[in-house]
């Protein structure tokens, strides 16, 4: 006999089984805002599947691409009210919520890929990870979001004053917005479900993302000059909600902190290919690719940084420059 218990909204659907006290059905909605093509996506449906074996079944992780829930900030909100079990967001609308991750908005903040995935899986990625908590979120994982670079319309940028004047879309994040200043365009927040029509109705001049997402929002069909100057590294994190979290037994707690370490790992691998095969695809398509100098836009940054001396932000700056 089924019997639904509706503790969470729709979050879980709990279904008692036959054998007493055993064979309870236990069903996570997952909402996130990319693409089933994106390297994210697809670490994210892997990271579903592990679970689905681990329990035997007996727990579903339902993932709803596309914005389909709601946006990033959306997301984050039900989680805290415990009406959606399971996001991924990047950090960056997660820092509205968790002052911290603001870390990750500070451009030139990491010297390169493996500066950042070793601050990732050191003792600042957990403290972050673990931060979340105090705000009814719980981080799981960091998945690769690669470097955010500037793309644009049809003004080619090969150095910071090529953005003067130009709106630039940026993420639900003041940060975001200070380092688009801070490099010299002018910030326009657009919620990314929102931008392929921002881009073409001309409403903003340009944006800027990692390749992948580049690609797989098919961005490119609309911006045709790509500069790889890559200011941030902004990672993607999953997170449940700690009012869900707190209610699953120590068992289903342990898988999903389980699969999603693995599937962790398996999106690096990916993201690798991903990258290189999104940078040949857009090129192919007529977008070109240039290689700016990095250290010209670098040079812009020194006041920001400063900016965030005696700050908890700035402390975590200031941890992740000793880091070698
Ligand atoms: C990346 C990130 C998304 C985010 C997007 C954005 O693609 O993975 O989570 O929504 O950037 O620019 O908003």
């Amino acid at each position: 006999v089924g019997m639904l218990i509706s503790t969470f909204g729709f979050a879980m659907l709990v279904r008692q089984g036959n054998a007493a006290g055993a064979g309870g059905r236990t069903v996570l909605k997952l909402g996130h805002g990319l693409d089933q093509n994106h390297p994210v996506h697809r670490a994210i449906v892997f990271m579903a599947e592990r679970v689905r074996e681990k329990s035997g079944g007996s727990v579903e992780v339902q993932v709803f691409p596309n914005g389909q829930l709601g946006s990033e900030t959306e997301s984050l909100e039900q989680l805290q009210r415990g009406a959606l079990a399971m996001t991924k967001t990047s950090t960056a609308p997660l820092e509205s919520f968790v002052p911290e991750m603001a870390i990750f908005g500070v451009p030139y903040a990491f010297r390169d890929a493996d500066h950042c995935w070793q601050v990732l899986h050191g003792e600042i990625g957990h403290e972050l990870l673990d931060a979340a908590s105090a705000h009814g979120l719980k981080g799981l994982c960091y998945y690769d979001a690669g470097a955010r670079s500037f793309y644009t319309l049809n003004t080619p940028i090969n150095e910071p004053k090529d953005l003067r004047g130009l709106k630039i879309r940026v993420q639900q994040s003041r940060t975001s917005m200070e380092m688009a200043q801070a490099l010299g365009a002018s910030p326009t927040p657009v919620d990314f479900g929102e931008l392929y029509t921002a881009l073409q109705s001309r409403m903003v001049d340009g944006a800027e993302n990692n390749l992948p997402s580049f690609f797989s929002s098919r961005h490119f069909e609309v911006c045709k000059h790509y500069a790889l100057n890559e200011h941030t590294r902004v990672p993607d994190v999953l997170l449940v909600s700690k009012k869900v979290w707190d209610r699953l037994s120590p068992e289903i707690q342990g898988w999903l902190q389980e699969a999603p370490d693995e599937s962790s790992e398996y999106q690096r691998e990916l993201w690798r290919e991903e990258d290189q095969l999104a940078l040949a695809e857009v090129q192919q398509k007529g977008v070109s690719v240039t290689h700016p100098d990095r250290s010209k836009f670098a040079d812009l940054v020194g006041p920001m940084h400063q900016s965030l001396t005696g700050t908890p932000v700035g402390e975590l700056l200031r941890r992740i420059k000793e880091e070698h």
